[in-house]
């Protein structure tokens, strides 16, 4: 399938249409952003990294029973994927806390949940992705309650798959973001997982190895991201 008409240009991956309605190809490039995009920086071969290690977790998923909108692998930085009717909301899972969960609650970077905690995140850059809960994302029409129960089973289920799979390359899976959209009326996986949505930190030296390098300026951000993918066994050529 070829590239038409581009329909959404993302931060760090651009979505087009293709010939079949029911598809699209996404482009990873190599822009890196934080801050909600307001820093934004081009990293040398990031695109074609997380296509591969996207193109990996959805395929170890897919295995595992979560039906995802990875379809098949284009080029090294393209993707053909399932047309989906996106959830506005992003899935949150964490297992140590890092990152906003930190600040919030003022606790001690690594601190164990147990269990895993889920919460939701309205998608929307100029707001700054607020937190919000199921309530809300149902009085505003984002999802019914059977969505948004569907959508915490599986964000744990992933979790449940993902942790046992980067444990075995002596990783930690400390936190990741999904985001899931409708697709013939079934909750499906869409967008991507790589480095740029997770925390991954090594068993032992809890050096992190995603994209907190870069929005805490640690350098060797992709680096550290090939240090996952060779890990985890993602092919990277
Ligand atoms: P947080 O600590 O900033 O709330 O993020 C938790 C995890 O989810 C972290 O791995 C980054 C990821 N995430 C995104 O990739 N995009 C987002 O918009 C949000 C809210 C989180």
């Amino acid at each position: 399938m070829q590239r038409q008409q581009l329909l959404y240009k993302g931060k760090a991956k651009s979505v087009y249409e293709t010939e079949d309605h029911d598809f699209l190809i996404l482009h990873f490039r190599d822009d890196t952003s934080a801050l909600d995009g307001k820093r934004i920086e081009q990293l040398a071969r990031k695109g074609v990294v997380n296509n591969r290690f996207n193109a990996f977790i959805m395929q170890k998923l897919s295995e595992a029973g979560v039906e995802t909108h990875f379809e098949k692998q284009l080029s090294a930085d393209e993707v053909l994927v399932k047309r989906l009717d996106m959830i506005p909301v992003e899935c949150v899972v964490r297992n140590f806390a890092a990152g906003s969960i930190v600040r919030r609650l003022g606790l001690e970077e690594g601190t164990a949940l147990t269990p895993p905690t889920f919460e939701l995140f309205y998608k929307d850059d100029a707001l700054g992705d607020p937190m919000v809960n199921e309530s809300i994302s149902v009085a505003l029409d984002w999802a019914t309650d059977a969505q948004l129960e569907e959508m915490k089973v599986l964000s744990h289920k992933v979790n449940e798959i993902l942790t046992a799979l980067f444990d075995a390359g002596d990783l930690m899976l400390v936190d990741f973001k999904l985001e899931f959209g409708v697709f013939h009326d079934r909750i499906v996986l869409g967008d991507e997982f790589s480095p740029d949505g997770c925390r991954i930190w090594d068993k032992t030296t809890k050096k992190k190895l995603d994209k907190d390098r870069f929005r805490q300026s640690l350098g060797d951000v992709i680096e550290g991201y090939e240090e996952v993918a060779k890990r985890i066994g993602v092919p990277l050529d």
